[in-house]
């Protein structure tokens, strides 16, 4: 199974939202939105199913592998609870049981705030596991950031893509210097709203496109010691 993994990395209003859902997770027939915010739930369509805390999301999933396409919306708030959804979702307790997100036939997590998810500190290994193993198991990852320094330094190093909306704080403007290179500072600085940078992080290549999604510049960014999509920083 093909999968990919995404940051959209911007402060709040920015647009990282509407690109997630609209680029990457309609494309996809299975897809689970994760709100830890408590704030996604009102944008979900009148198709799609919503749920409260985690027993109530692994009872939709059940549910939902009966069928090929389905659109799930779960606000799960308490960090154990989303420990254990990434723990059935992806972890393998032995080789000849497949993952919840493979008896899915794959799926996208879309998730609105990874701080909250995977903080900077003390994300657990399962959670983290949604990066790393998920990638082998029929899971892609849509995900959203507005305090990219807080969030574990692994979702940026096994995401593929990162992109960016506009960041106006300091902290984040530094983590953009750090880690996606010094040129980028200015152009995310003056973006509006829906406009973005998507930098693939084993190429460099940089393509800046506009509120309907259209190609305004492509190029490839200076060299930067942090763009490859390994660990080497984690
Ligand atoms: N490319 C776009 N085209 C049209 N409307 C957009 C676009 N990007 C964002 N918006 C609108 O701007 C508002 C904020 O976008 P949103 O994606 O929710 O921001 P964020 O998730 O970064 O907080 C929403 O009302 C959204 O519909
Ligand atoms: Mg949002």
């Amino acid at each position: 199974m093909n999968t990919r993994r995404v940051l959209a990395v911007g402060r709040t209003e920015s647009g990282k939202s509407y690109y997630l859902r609209n680029a990457i997770c309609r494309r996809s027939p299975r897809v689970l939105h994760l709100d830890v915010m408590g704030e996604a739930h009102k944008e979900a369509s009148p198709r799609a199913v919503q749920v409260e805390g985690l027993r109530a999301t692994l009872d939709a999933l059940v549910v939902a592998a009966d069928y090929t396409r389905w659109d799930i919306w779960a606000f799960i708030r308490e960090p154990d609870q989303l420990q254990a959804l990434a723990t059935r979702l992806v972890y393998k307790p032995t080789l000849a049981e497949p993952s919840l997100a493979e008896l899915l036939g794959g799926l996208v997590l879309e998730c609105s705030e990874v701080s909250t998810l995977a903080p900077l500190r003390g994300t657990p290994p399962d959670v983290s596991g949604l990066w790393s193993w998920g990638r082998h198991r029929g899971l892609s990852i849509a995900a959203a950031t507005q305090h990219p320094a807080l969030c574990d330094v692994r979702v940026r190093a096994m995401s593929e893509y990162v992109v960016l909306f506009t960041l106006t704080d300091a902290a984040s403007l530094r983590w953009v210097r750090e880690n996606m290179g010094e040129e980028l500072v200015p152009v995310v600085r003056r973006l509006p709203q829906g406009r973005g940078v998507r930098v693939e992080m084993g190429t460099g290549r940089a393509v800046e496109f506009g509120r309907d999604w259209q190609l305004l510049r492509e190029w490839k960014l200076g060299g930067t010691p942090r763009l490859s999509g390994n660990l080497r920083d984690g």
